[in-house]
């Protein structure tokens, strides 16, 4: 068996750093049976790329996704560009015979998603991951395992949202403000997110959507130079800035239901005027809660409905402990937390373990997976668009 695997990866901004800060990691905190090799980084700004890879350590660096696709020393392909790239990249590495691991959403369509799932499908000897990577949360995953062992009974509620506020009027127009570079806005960016947290925490799969409301506030941003799918933030040295369409949603919520018949409720913003990062997640059920969010995400909140009531309430268990609590082992001791990149770290490290054959770990989302969350985005979409209910029977 090989033990290591060579790693290209698309996207070298926000992303680029979080999974490469990842793979060099992961070999040095976990035991990992493949050591990922940081072989070639792939971006669009020559000027960029060099620095970028003597910085983190990649061996190569290349404009060319398209060679790089076909380069037989790679191994995984790590698509973390636009979401406009996802569909195209991952197929063309697919049929090449690489694994593959995109970043979330999973495409702009769901039609896209659907190809993807289908590639995903016949290449029977790569293996797909989606970096849905709040799931590498300690707490997150305790809350899993306590759903699973029937700490909670029958669920009754599911309670998300993902908060932000950055997408002011000031934000200049960059391709997460058009769909056809994005697809949608706060919802596939972040509604996805907690709709994967939901399907994950609970292992149940959304049947309905009741209702849904989407809204943009602001129509108009201003165009930057360079061009903006790019995700450049240099502004044109002009009098008056030219604005461009922003055409997707600033904000959605809605209401779903469980093939278990769980109610939950979701809303996704960035234009929560004072949330950061308020990426929480409440579940209550019929012996007892859980609750999670991201600002404070070594913690998790646990409500057990089987205590003498006088002294029932909810406790805060620090998700820090080596030997119980997921991944805690790896980092450091006993109450020095972890933050954001570690999420990446242990995905990074978990994806070794999948490639080395241990399906032990707990489940990282692939494409078919993160499909049936892009099911979701869709039927919510569709629900507003038509202020109607949705089935998922209905969007297939
Ligand atoms: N999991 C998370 O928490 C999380 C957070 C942020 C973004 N994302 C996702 O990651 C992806 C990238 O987002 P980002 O914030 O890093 O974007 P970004 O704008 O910061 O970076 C995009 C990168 O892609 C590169 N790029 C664009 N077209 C390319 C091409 N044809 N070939 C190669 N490289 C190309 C750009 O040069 C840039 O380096 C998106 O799908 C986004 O939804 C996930």
């Amino acid at each position: 068996m090989t033990t290591t695997c060579n790693v290209a990866l698309f996207g070298q901004k926000f992303m680029g750093r979080a999974h490469s800060n990842a793979y060099m990691k992961a070999g040095r905190f976990f035991n990992v049976p493949i050591q990922p090799v940081m072989h070639t980084i792939v971006g669009i700004d020559l000027i960029s790329l060099a620095p970028f890879a003597d910085r983190w350590g990649w061996k190569k660096y290349s404009t060319s996704w398209k060679e790089v696709v076909k380069d037989s020393a790679i191994d995984l392909v790590d698509v973390s560009t636009p979401n406009y790239m996802h569909a195209e990249q991952s197929i063309a590495a697919l049929s090449a015979g690489k694994h593959v691991a995109c970043e979330k959403p999973l495409a702009t369509t769901l039609k896209e998603a659907r190809m993807m799932r289908n590639a995903a499908a016949r290449a029977r000897k790569s293996r797909t991951f989606v970096w849905f990577n709040y799931r590498r949360c300690p707490a997150v995953a305790l809350a899993y395992q306590l759903v699973r062992e029937g700490r909670l009974g029958r669920l009754y509620h599911i309670r998300a949202q993902f908060l932000q506020d950055w997408a002011g009027p000031e934000a200049p127009l960059t391709w997460r403000f058009q769909k056809k570079y994005a697809g949608s806005g706060a919802h596939g960016d972040l509604n996805a997110h907690i709709i994967d947290l939901a399907r994950f925490i609970t292992g149940e799969e959304f049947t309905e959507i009741c209702g849904a409301v989407s809204e943009t506030f602001i129509s108009e941003r201003e165009v930057l130079t360079p061009p903006s799918k790019t995700g450049g933030r240099t502004r044109a040295r002009r009098r008056k800035p030219a604005v461009g369409k922003s055409d997707v949603d600033d904000c959605v919520l809605f209401f779903a239901k469980t093939n278990k018949g769980t109610i939950a409720s979701f809303e996704a913003s960035r234009l929560a005027t004072g949330h950061r990062v308020t990426n929480t997640i409440e579940i209550n059920g019929e012996h007892g809660a859980v609750r999670f969010s991201f600002e404070d995400m070594n913690t998790l909140w646990f409500y057990d409905h089987t205590e003498e009531r006088r002294l029932a309430g909810w406790r805060k268990i620090l998700c820090t402990a080596a030997r119980v609590h997921p991944y805690a082992g790896a980092w450091w001791p006993e109450g020095h937390g972890i933050s954001y990149e570690h999420t990446f770290v242990n995905m990074a490290a978990e994806m070794m373990a999948v490639l080395a054959g241990d399906e032990s770990i707990l489940p990282i989302p692939d494409f078919a997976d993160a499909y049936e969350t892009q099911r979701v985005l869709e039927a919510a979409m569709l629900a507003a668009k038509h202020r109607a209910a949705v089935r998922l029977t209905e969007v297939k």
